[in-house]
């Protein structure tokens, strides 16, 4: 039994775009003559996910991380390199490897949209030749920790996103997978239906080490879930680490939230340190660690300006990734 869920060695996927000539001639001329260039969307990346770890993967629309999970999931074939999970090779093992993931692609849902709720359950159960009395037994504990007692005899295509999230999420785990792929899992949902998904993802993963790897746009997902962040940008990985070495490495900007007695406080700021948000009388003020201590900025803030409150936040993962990607690009 190896140690890795998921190894991945310099695996590529290259993809081939055919383009078309534009107009009438053009559409006489495709008939001749197609020209096609090659998208490298993965261009070679190597990772490695221990059981039960928690993974974000990021990286901005077109990065190739669908592909990463497609690939993963058997649904694609690489160009080259290798793709294991639990030491399978998952194109080649398609079935085998499905029996042991469950995958959740956010734009798509794998229930059947006329069917009950309950009946894409009990299709799946056939269809992963899940066990009985486990069957029952996930199902009844999926059903209370994502609350779906009264969506189990709704059509599909009556629930709303978050509901219908929710039971995909479910559908998902019914068999007990030891890996889940999510892949935009919070994409469209209002706040309250992100804050009980990433309870419920945070939940599995304490209490089942089930192995987590999710993709998402949404930097508050990956902040409050993924303790490691691998950051992939047009088909290469860029970062691979703790999400507290990155915060400690990149995040050099920090802000100070200020609640102030009164509208205008006489306070001059210099050197990079700047107010970056105002509301009434609270001010963010961010400065950037390696020039100012938080103490020095905030013991002349207090000094100068009667103050109500005050709040040093940590660096945000978003902010973070984004000067990456500045950097990189
Ligand atoms: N079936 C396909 N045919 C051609 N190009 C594709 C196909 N699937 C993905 N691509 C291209 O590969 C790149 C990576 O896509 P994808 O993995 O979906 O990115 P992400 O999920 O990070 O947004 C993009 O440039 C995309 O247009
Ligand atoms: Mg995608």
């Amino acid at each position: 039994m190896p140690e890795e869920a998921i190894k991945i060695t310099n695996l590529k996927k290259d993809f081939r775009i055919n383009e078309s000539h534009p107009g009438f001639l053009g559409s006489v001329r495709n008939l001749f003559s197609r020209k096609h260039k090659i998208k490298h969307a993965l261009d070679g990346i190597s990772l490695e996910i221990k059981k039960g770890d928690f993974v974000g993967y990021v990286g901005e629309n077109g990065a190739g991380k669908s592909t990463t999970i497609k690939i993963l999931t058997g649904i694609l074939v690489p160009t080259s390199g290798e793709a294991r999970v639990n030491g399978l090779v998952p194109h080649e093992n398609r079935i085998k490897n499905a029996k042991r993931i469950g995958v959740v692609f956010g734009q798509r849902t794998q229930l059947w949209w006329d069917l009950p709720v309950r009946e894409s359950f009990d299709l799946l159960q056939a269809i992963y030749e899940a066990p009985e009395p486990a069957f029952q037994r996930n199902l009844e504990y999926l059903g209370e920790v994502l609350g779906l007692k009264d969506l189990l005899s709704v059509p599909v295509r009556k629930l709303s996103l978050g509901q219908r999230m929710r039971c995909d999420i479910a559908a998902s785990l019914l068999h007990e997978p030891e890996i889940l792929f999510l892949d935009e899992p919070t994409i469209g949902l209002d706040l309250l239906a992100k804050d009980s998904i990433r309870k419920f993802l945070k939940k599995i993963n304490a209490e089942k080490q089930t192995t987590i790897l999710l993709t998402t746009h949404d930097m508050e997902d990956i902040d409050y879930l993924c303790e490691r962040i691998v950051i992939l940008d047009e088909g290469k990985i860029i970062f691979d680490g703790l999400r507290d070495d990155l915060k400690r490495y990149y995040g050099r900007t920090r802000v100070v939230e200020v609640e102030f007695r009164e509208e205008n406080p006489p306070l001059r700021f210099e050197n990079g340190v700047q107010i970056v948000r105002e509301e009434n009388r609270k001010k963010w003020i961010s400065f950037d660690r390696e020039k100012h201590n938080a103490s020095e900025v905030i013991t002349y803030i207090v000094n100068h300006a009667p103050v109500k409150d005050i709040f040093l936040h940590e660096p945000r993962v978003a902010d973070i990734v984004k000067t990456i990607y500045e950097k990189v690009s």
